[in-house]
Formats: C-alpha cells, sequence, structure tokens
C-alpha cells in the first residue's frame, strides 16, 4: 500500500519492548521483577480505553505510537500522513526538534512557579509575541477555551470600567456556528445541541446572530449594552466555513462605530494555518483582542494566549483572574520557539502555496461525491454527498487504509489540514490519495 511500510524498529522482540506506549499486563520474573510488558494490538488499545476512559469522544480506529514532521504511525509500524494536526495544534509538525528542545532543556530547569513569583522566561516571553503581533500586553493561559474565557472577562471589565455600561448588564455578541471550547460559557453560545443540550442552565448576557452577516451584526451592535463581538475569522469546527471577503472589514468598522470590542477567536485559524500569521491579516485588520491557542506550542504543551493593549488589559487587577499553570517556564519557552519555527520556516507563506493546489485538485473531483471544497492556506474542507454506499466516515476510514488520516466534522464534512511544513512532492502524494480514495467508492 502507497505511503505505508512497516518499520524495521518493531522487528525487536515484544518481550524487549517495554515503554509507554506497550500494554498491560505486567509480567514478573522472580530474578529481576522488573516489569515487562507485552505490546497490545490495536483493538486491545481502544478497547482499554472504552473500558477505562470516558466515552467523550469517538476517535477514528488507529492508535497512534510516533509521531515526525507531517508524519506519524500506528502501533502496527503503519505511517500515515497526519491531515489533522490535532484540529491546527501541530501547524510546526509533529515533534519538531526546536520546539523539543526548548521544551525538555527547560523542563531540566524550573517548570512552574506559580504566578506567585517572577520566573526568568515569562518576560521574554511576553515581550517577543506582542511585538510579533502588536499589541500592548498578553496574559497567558493554558487551552483555547481559557482563552475565549479570559477574553470574554476582559470584555465585560471594559465594558463596566470603561464603556459604562450598568452593572451585570454587558453582552457579548456570538457568531451562530462558533466553537470555542467546552466550559460551560462556551457552550452556553454554541449553537450546536451535541455541545450544550443536557447541560443548562446556561451562562446569561450572551447573544447570537448569523456568521457572515453584516447587516444582522450591525443591528446587534446598537443596542448600548454590547460589550464585545466574538468571531472566528474562518469557523473551523463548524466545518471550515469562510466569510465573504470584506466581512472582517466591515466588522471591525462596525465594532468601531459603535464602540465595541472585536474579538478574535483565532485559536485554530491563527499561526499561519489560512496562509498569513493571522487570518485576520488577510484583510489587514486589527481586532481589539486576539485569542491564539493550538499552535502556539506546536503541539507539545497546552498554551494559549490573550492579546490586547492597555485600555483593556489593564481593567483586570492583581488576584481578579489567573492561572496556576498560565505563563509557565515550560510554556513560555516553547512558545517562544513554536512562534520562531513559524517564522524561520515560513510557515505562513507555504500553507499560502499548498493550500491552493490542494484546493485547485480536489475540485477536479466528480461534483456528484464531493459538493464542496473550501478553505483558506491549508485550513480546508470537501463536503461529501451522502449515499447508502458512502459518507464522510467511511471516505475517511478508507484514507486511513491508504495512509491518510482525517476525520469527519458535522457528518458530511472532511477536514483537510495537514503540518504546514508539507512539501510540493508530499502534498502531490496525498492528493493522489485522496482522489484514489474518493474514486474508489
Ligand atoms: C476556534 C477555537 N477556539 C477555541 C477552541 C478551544 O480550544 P481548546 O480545545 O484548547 O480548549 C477551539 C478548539 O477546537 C477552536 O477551534
Amino acid at each position: 500500500m502507497k505511503g505505508m511500510f512497516l518499520q524495521l524498529s518493531r522487528a525487536i522482540p515484544p518481550a524487549l519492548r517495554c515503554g509507554i506506549h506497550s500494554g498491560t499486563r505486567p509480567v514478573s520474573t522472580a530474578a529481576s521483577k522488573k516489569r515487562v510488558e507485552r505490546l497490545l494490538t490495536s483493538e486491545e488499545i481502544y478497547a482499554r480505553e472504552g473500558k477505562h476512559g470516558a466515552h467523550n469522544y469517538h476517535p477514528l480506529p488507529v492508535a497512534l505510537e510516533r509521531g515526525e514532521g507531517i508524519y506519524v504511525w500506528d502501533v502496527g509500524g503503519n505511517r500515515y500522513f497526519d491531515f489533522l494536526s490535532a484540529y491546527s495544534a501541530v501547524n510546526q509538525g509533529h515533534c519538531h526538534p526546536k520546539i523539543i528542545a526548548a521544551l525538555t532543556s527547560q523542563a531540566s530547569k524550573l517548570t512552574l512557579t506559580s504566578r506567585a513569583f517572577y520566573n526568568d522566561v515569562l518576560g521574554a516571553y511576553a515581550e517577543y509575541i506582542t511585538n510579533m503581533f502588536g499589541y500592548d500586553k498578553v496574559l497567558p493561559m493554558n487551552t483555547g477555551v481559557e482563552g475565549g474565557e479570559t477574553a470574554c472577562k476582559l470584555a465585560r471589565k471594559w465594558a463596566y470600567n470603561v464603556k459604562g455600561i450598568p452593572k451585570n448588564k454587558a453582552k457579548i455578541i456570538f457568531a451562530e456556528g462558533n466553537f470555542w471550547g467546552r466550559t460551560m460559557a462556551a457552550i452556553s453560545s454554541s449553537t450546536d445541541p451535541s455541545s450544550y443540550e443536557g447541560f443548562g442552565p446556561y451562562m446569561p448576557g450572551f447573544e447570537l446572530v448569523p456568521f457572515n452577516d453584516i447587516p444582522a451584526l450591525e443591528k446587534a451592535l446598537q443596542d448600548q449594552n454590547v460589550a464585545a463581538f466574538m468571531v472566528e475569522p474562518i469557523q473551523g469546527e463548524a466545518g471550515v466555513v469562510v466569510p465573504d471577503q470584506g466581512y472582517l472589514t466591515k466588522v471591525r468598522e462596525l465594532c468601531t462605530k459603535y464602540n465595541v470590542l472585536w474579538i478574535a477567536d483565532e485559536v485554530q485559524t491563527g499561526l499561519a494555518r489560512t496562509g498569513r500569521r493571522l487570518a485576520v491579516d488577510h484583510e489587514d485588520v486589527r481586532p481589539d483582542v486576539v485569542i491564539l491557542g493550538k499552535a502556539l506550542s506546536g503541539g507539545v504543551y497546552p498554551v494559549s494566549a490573550v492579546l490586547c493593549d492597555d485600555e483593556i488589559m489593564l481593567t483586570i487587577k492583581p488576584g481578579e483572574h489567573g492561572s496556576t499553570f498560565g505563563g509557565n517556564p515550560v510554556a513560555c519557552r516553547v512558545a517562544i520557539a513554536a512562534l520562531e519555527v513559524m517564522e524561520e520556516e515560513k510557515l505562513a507563506d507555504n500553507a499560502q502555496r499548498m493550500g491552493e493546489k490542494l484546493r485547485a485538485q480536489l475540485n477536479k473531483l466528480p461534483k456528484d461525491i464531493v459538493t464542496t471544497v473550501r478553505g483558506k492556506g491549508l485550513l480546508n474542507a470537501v463536503v461529501i454527498k451522502e449515499t447508502k454506499d458512502y459518507d464522510a466516515w467511511r471516505v475517511c476510514l478508507r484514507l486511513r487504509d491508504n495512509g491518510l488520516l482525517a476525520k469527519p466534522t458535522h457528518g458530511d464534512i472532511i477536514r483537510l489540514a495537514p503540518p504546514l511544513i508539507i512539501k510540493e512532492d508530499e502534498l502531490e502524494e496525498c492528493i493522489d490519495i485522496i482522489q484514489r480514495t474518493i474514486m474508489s467508492f
């Protein structure tokens, strides 16, 4: 099978291969009492996880144990192109040597001080990232959803302290189809029943407008109690929904006109994924607040950040917001390295060029199977027309069998988002796999 090979290292007898990814049942000898574990098959790995882990995900059946660059390997030694990139966290490629070096060197020096004390890395990171993106300050957090929570809290504080909205009356507007994580606040703004159903009551003060609808946004912003409009420049989890050219420019104009903060959720679209450093750069517009996450660590550590200017950031005073791990030395070193890789390896330019090539080729697929191809840079999706013979899930299973990993989102949509370091010949091989797979139904 093209794109797959058996690794020689797998020939090492199982008994000698005890390690993180090997199996459960320890076998001890009286002489050494050393734990030696048997390798598990993929099926055993699925069963163990299903038995002991919560069932809050539905993974594609493939059990991975190693990643390098654009590739991942399963426990049977099969190699795959990674076309999900951990939902755009692994933009720099799996286990990027520079990022791993930053992680391991800092991890053996100083990992966590909490923010009760200063550490010698946070300031360097804050200076670096604020200079890169042109904002006065950064507030470091860990996951993307914490970045969203932080942005919402900043917007409310700003609303009361600067805009003068009466106490507890501030509203935040979101776009229908948004996804910014799984906390109570995030699901309270969700229009996807699988995110919010059964978890009520919900956060008050959140309202919705349709995505990519400027008249509806203008109507909503006329309410004097609106503090902010929070939106993804391209809706990732909704299925890579790209708004009309000019939408972001209009959002900027309207937020300025009505004295409302524009919060850009760039957790998935940011950091070169769409062919620019930030997706808002496609229209050369500057949000008031930018949220970053995922690829801010190249996928090796949870690192998120909120960027904004002093008028907004300094409304939060000591003791009013934070996180034990946010801004820890490992996270800061890793983030600096991840951002340096993005710049040094010109990931945005490559994403732009490879994305154009990918969409041009995917558009040649029969329209009665692939009804839509959309995206920007290397954040792309195809919409599969479902029939009794095939659907997006079955297409993904066959892609896996042909050596490429992708995951359906919302039933009929498959996201295609490889690491941004992919080279032209590698992309051609992937396009060939995708075309052959789709034509095989
Ligand atoms: C646009 C966007 N914002 C926020 C999040 C939440 O990030 P995390 O899962 O790290 O909390 C995601 C996750 O997919 C996302 O796509």
